[in-house]
């Protein structure tokens, strides 16, 4: 997929979307030579790739350094890029600057968390012919707010209020949105209620698409596992396994042999 046009023609013409979750122009050269639809340059990168307990540290330059290698490697395929933590709540002309030093650095659109009270900002940057793709439920920049990680949208009201900011989203012209942690029924009714493609992260099947990060949906992030990660391969066994080969061969003098040897 290269597009947002095409992301919102898979609404109706499916097949559904897949995207992942990707920080490096190593994995990105995985992806491009994949089936897979569209790579997120998410700022879960603060988290996965440093080791940080969140994605605050995440800032508009990192992730820019981020996005700019992970284009290089994506052979055309569409690539956004998540606005970090408060980038969106700084105004227009800050988020105008975050979001071109996106472009610049090769996304063809960006990610943007929440919608209540910068729905300015969403159209702004849509009027400027940056593709934006919302963000709600379970938002980890709003973590503290919503008091740790947990589903959002139980009960009616919080549905309610969901299907509310979806329609805002979609009011604000974004192609498309991301629902983390919500209850499936919710997702579907958000789903039908919307034009614009839906992708889940642990909100059931009943999205236009589906996003995972690159690591935890191959078995690549020890130790980290959620009830919606399913792991499609054991990076991490074949990973343990290359490494323990290496260090054997090293200990025992058979790495390099001749024909490794200049
Ligand atoms: O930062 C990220 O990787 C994300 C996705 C998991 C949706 O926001």
């Amino acid at each position: 997929m290269k597009s947002v046009l095409e992301f919102k023609a898979r609404k109706t013409s499916g097949p559904k979307i897949s995207m992942v979750s990707a920080y490096t122009h190593w994995e990105s050269r995985f992806l491009a030579a994949s089936p897979v639809d569209c790579i997120l340059v998410g700022d879960s990168l603060a988290v996965v790739l440093d080791g940080e307990p969140l994605t605050f540290a995440a800032t508009p330059e990192i992730m820019a350094r981020h996005i700019r290698a992970v284009a290089r490697g994506a052979g055309g395929k569409l690539v956004i890029g998540d606005f970090p933590f408060l980038a969106a709540r700084r105004g227009i002309v800050a988020a105008v600057d975050c979001a071109a030093g996106f472009l610049r650095a090769g996304a063809s659109a960006v990610k943007i968390e929440g919608v209540d009270g910068h729905e300015d900002v969403l159209r702004h940057l849509v009027q400027s012919g940056v593709p934006v793709l919302g963000h709600i439920g379970l938002t980890p920049q709003s973590l503290h707010a919503l008091g740790g990680y947990k589903v959002q949208g139980k009960g009616e009201a919080a549905a309610a209020d969901l299907v509310r900011q979806a329609r805002a989203i979609e009011a604000a012209g974004c192609f498309g949105l991301v629902l983390e942690c919500v209850p499936p029924a919710v997702a579907r009714e958000i789903t039908a209620a919307v034009g614009i493609p839906t992708i889940g992260i642990g909100a059931g099947h009943d999205t236009d698409g589906q996003v995972l990060v690159f690591h935890d949906l191959l078995g690549l992030n020890p130790g980290f596992d959620t009830r919606f990660i399913r792991r499609f391969a054991d990076g991490g066994a074949v990973v343990g396994h290359g490494l323990a080969a290496f260090a054997k061969a090293v200990a025992k003098g058979d790495y390099p042999n001749k024909r490794e040897t200049y």
